[in-house]
Formats: C-alpha cells, sequence, structure tokens
C-alpha cells in the first residue's frame, strides 16, 4: 500500500489498482477516446455517482471540444448485487439525439445496467454510443454487452474506492481495493 490511511482498514490489505496505475491507463483510454470522437458531436455522460472520480480524471484527458451530462441511476438489489431493474433518478439536463455519446462507467458486473442505459440513449435519437468504463468483472455478465473502451479486468471480488462503494462509503479512497468480505457477509 503506498500509504496507511486509516479508511483502507476495511480493505484486504493488497490494493487492486492504485492510483498509479488508473493514472496511467486513463491516459491511454484519453488517447484511444480523442481520435475515436475527432469531428463527432461529442457528449460524455457520467453516470453518478460512483463514476465521478472516473469521469473527471478522464475528460481532463480528451483533447476535444465536447459537452457534458450527468445522470444518477439506481439498480434494484441487494447491496452487492444489482438486480437488473434499474430506475432514473436524475435524468439528462439536454437531449442527446444527433449527439455522438460516450457513457463513462465505473463498472460492468452483470450489464444489465448498461445495456439498459445503452437502448434507453439509443431509443432518445443518439446518433452514435459509445460506452467506458474503467473496471470489468467478466465472470459475472448475465446479458451480452459491447464494451469499447475497458480500463483494467478484474476477478469475482467486491471492490471499493475511487467512485465506487459499499453502502454509499468509501467512495473518496483514491486507489481500488477489496473489501474485506467480514464487512457485508452478516
Ligand atoms: P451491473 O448492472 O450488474 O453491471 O452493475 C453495475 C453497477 O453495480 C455498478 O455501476 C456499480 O454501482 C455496482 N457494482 C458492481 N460491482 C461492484 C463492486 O465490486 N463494487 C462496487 N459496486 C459494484
Ligand atoms: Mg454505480
Amino acid at each position: 500500500m503506498t500509504e496507511k490511511r486509516q479508511t483502507y482498514a476495511d480493505l484486504k490489505d493488497e490494493l487492486l489498482v492504485t492510483r498509479e496505475q488508473i493514472a496511467v491507463r486513463i491516459k491511454e483510454m484519453a488517447a484511444q477516446i480523442t481520435e475515436d470522437f475527432r469531428d463527432k458531436d461529442m457528449v460524455a455522460i457520467c453516470i453518478l455517482k460512483g463514476a465521478a472520480p472516473f469521469f473527471v480524471d478522464l475528460t481532463r484527458e480528451i483533447d476535444l471540444p465536447m459537452t457534458m451530462d450527468f445522470m444518477a441511476i439506481s439498480s434494484y438489489g441487494s447491496a452487492t448485487k444489482s438486480s437488473g431493474v434499474v430506475r432514473i433518478l436524475k435524468d439528462l439536463d439536454k437531449p442527446v439525439n444527433g449527439k455522438d455519446v460516450l457513457i463513462v462507467e465505473d463498472i460492468v458486473d452483470s450489464g444489465m445496467t448498461l445495456s439498459f442505459l445503452r437502448e434507453n440513449l439509443l431509443s432518445r435519437g443518439a446518433a452514435s454510443l459509445k460506452i467506458v468504463t474503467l473496471l470489468d468483472k467478466p465472470e459475472r455478465r448475465r446479458v451480452p454487452l459491447t464494451v469499447d473502451y475497458f480500463g483494467f479486468t478484474i476477478p469475482d471480488e467486491f471492490v471499493v474506492g475511487y467512485g465506487l462503494d459499499y453502502d454509499e462509503k468509501y467512495r473518496n479512497l483514491p486507489d481500488i481495493g477489496v473489501l474485506r468480505p467480514e464487512i457485508y457477509e452478516d
């Protein structure tokens, strides 16, 4: 661990993805996105709240004119598993019809949240739609989903930090780690 923080006490000792690794990977992904969205009418959409730190860091590295919008959704289910029933808590401010959309998400687990979002935004008339996610847990996929840019592939473990929460906590940790199972197994 790069530094011992009190807020890391509920995490397994070995961090899964460090802030240094995140920063390097974000530069690579942003370079690719900059190439792919050149001459497009780009809007980057942050899926609140989990994607917020990633969204801020990623968009600062994308060297293109763009607009930003924010959407908050909740997927019903237990604290560590989503059910696939997605509800929009805060909708976009602006229409996306005719826009080239980049959805920015923190993690793909079952894939249900993003497959809902893809259909939802395409049905509003987005000209094109790409998805970028920082983390991917491919072992848990339940619906087929095309993701255009992945940061890191991780094993089937519940992770927190850098936006990702358990029970709304740990979002402020700068690195990503595995939550000790005794924290949620009760
Ligand atoms: P999906 O619909 O199953 O793909 O779930 C995606 C959402 O579940 C993400 O946006 C996260 O909010 C949440 N999620 C899935 N896995 C984790 C995890 O390991 N830690 C924290 N949140 C997670
Ligand atoms: Mg989330």
